[in-house]
């Protein structure tokens, strides 16, 4: 099982969405990080065919999907970042509905398919705590029950191929982990990408991480290999002066705490020398990889977010 992607590029006008992306992907979860606007969305886009890539191209099992049609939205299950659910629906209905869309019970007879349709809606129910909002109108439902529900829709049928864009996105903790767990479930025989701003979903569920910034892919690994990157970059530097002058000029701040006693820093910082001779070295974390590539250059010495009157 192999999805292939071969040097995609996508324009929106003059804004180059995706730069010659090429990627091969075999069951496992990977993760697409990146901030706002990095390409996510788009690359998913055309992963799942809404949208035509500019040039390149995408081979299940070696044949371009376009040639495959309608049989390859047979193998994929999609969860959009932004839904469009009907809102006068139960939450069943919509299903069963959506089941009905996805050509689930083609070719079968009307009373089974039924039967089986229904008895896999009330699993995904029963495995995403929906069952008591089985009969509820999707309307009253609050952000996350609904985001459960698209990612319900997404399950039916078990696709080979599952996209999630922000499957995360406005959960609660709790409700977080258990579509963690459902990833990486699904993740064991299927090819799942999940897009997310969460460097924690990387950590929990991702075999790999592909790392996008304005649309090129800048780096891909397993966590590990991510964090490995930077072993012997990443440091606490303590001071009671200007936390930028104690990082140096040339490194990237991840976090500024003030010490409990209200007289100084604690600055964990990113750099490639030493900052000072007192300086301790880390143990880089996947947060680290994120602002290393993706933070605001610290030009003078504190990333935008934590700018404060103690930064020079
Ligand atoms: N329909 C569109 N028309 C014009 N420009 C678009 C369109 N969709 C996306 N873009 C632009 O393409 C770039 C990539 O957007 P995309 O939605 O793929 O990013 P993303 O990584 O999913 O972002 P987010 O994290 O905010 O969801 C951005 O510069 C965006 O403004
Ligand atoms: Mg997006």
């Amino acid at each position: 099982m192999e999805l292939n992607c071969l040097h995609l590029s996508k324009s929106y006008g003059r804004i180059l969405a995706l730069n010659d992306l090429t990627f091969r992907f075999t069951p496992g979860a990977y993760a697409l990080l990146g901030p706002n606007g990095s390409g996510k969305t788009t690359f998913m886009n055309l992963l799942i065919r809404n949208l035509q890539p500019d040039s390149g191209e995408i081979l299940w099992n070696g044949t371009p999907v376009a040639a495959l049609k309608n049989a390859y939205f047979g193998h994929i299950g999609y969860m959009p970042q932004y839904s469009g659910m009907i809102p006068q629906f139960t939450v069943r209905r919509f299903l069963g509905y959506m089941a009905e869309l996805k050509g689930l019970n083609e070719g079968q007879p009307k009373k089974e398919a039924r039967t089986r349709t229904g008895r896999e809606i009330d699993e995904l129910l029963a495995e995403l705590e929906l069952t008591d909002y089985a009969d509820s109108r999707i309307r009253t439902l609050s952000g996350g029950m609904r985001q459960r529900v698209m990612l319900a829709q997404a399950l039916l049928g078990g696709p080979d191929i599952l996209i999630l864009d922000e499957p995360t996105a406005g959960l609660d903790p709790k409700q977080r982990i258990l579509v963690r767990n459902i990833v990486g479930r699904m993740a064991a025989n299927r090819i799942v990408i999940l897009a997310t701003h969460l460097v924690s979903d990387v950590a929990s569920v991702a075999n790999r991480a592909l790392l996008l910034h304005k649309g090129n892919l800048i780096e891909q690994g397993t966590p590990g290999e991510l964090m490995k990157k930077l072993d012997g970059w990443v440091w606490t530097v303590r001071t009671d002066g200007k936390p930028g002058k104690a990082a140096g000029p040339a490194a990237r701040i991840v976090s500024l705490l003030p010490e409990e006693s209200g007289n100084g820093f604690c600055v964990r910082v990113i750099s490639k020398d030493r900052p000072s001779p007192d300086a301790r070295p880390e143990t880089p974390t996947l947060e680290d990889v994120y602002l290393f590539f993706f933070g605001d250059p610290a030009e003078d010495g504190c990333i935008a977010s934590q700018k404060t009157d103690d930064c020079p």
